[in-house]
């Protein structure tokens, strides 16, 4: 049976009517029509489905959207401010750091949430960073320069 829910998303509440075993995926995807975040495994393995919970990556292919509830889910869809990209979007661009750009979205939310606990980082902890964000197209390096130009002196 479906239940009222209500949800932060990217700074506003939203009311959904969900099933309790929909998952936060399948809420922001098909009742939210927020289609940044991709299904690709749908088991947690390729981090395609990345989207921040209170500040936290987390795969939203494999969480219960009700675990969400009260808490402030952010998605790449509420990254840009006022028509503007967020640095780390236009650094991706800047470094040409995707091709097919599906895995994108939920590497940078991983990275989002890493630049803001560390703002300093090295290229190795980049890569561990985003070494749950499978990309099936690049060889990761531009991404980790994207995040490197973006970590010096930019808002995050
Ligand atoms: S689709 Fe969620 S981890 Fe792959
Ligand atoms: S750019 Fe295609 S999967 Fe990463």
């Amino acid at each position: 049976m479906k239940r009222s829910v209500l949800l932060s998303v990217n700074g506003e509440r939203r009311e959904v009517f969900i099933k309790p075993n929909s998952t936060l995926l399948e809420v922001l995807r098909d009742e939210l029509l927020l289609t940044g975040a991709k299904e690709a495994c749908g088991s947690g393995e390729c981090g395609a489905c990345t989207v921040l919970v209170d500040g936290k990556p987390v795969n939203s292919c494999i969480t219960l959207a009700m675990e969400a509830e009260g808490k402030a889910i952010e998605t790449i869809e509420g990254l840009s401010k006022e028509g503007k990209l967020h640095p780390l979007q236009e650094a991706f661009i800047d470094h040409h750091a995707f091709q097919c750009g599906f895995c994108t979205p939920g590497m940078i939310m991983s990275a989002k949430a890493f630049l803001k606990r560390s703002p300093e980082p090295t290229k190795e902890e980049i890569r561990n960073a985003i070494s749950g964000n499978i990309c099936r197209c690049t060889g990761y390096e531009n991404a980790v320069d994207a995040i490197l130009d973006t970590a010096v002196g930019t808002e995050k």
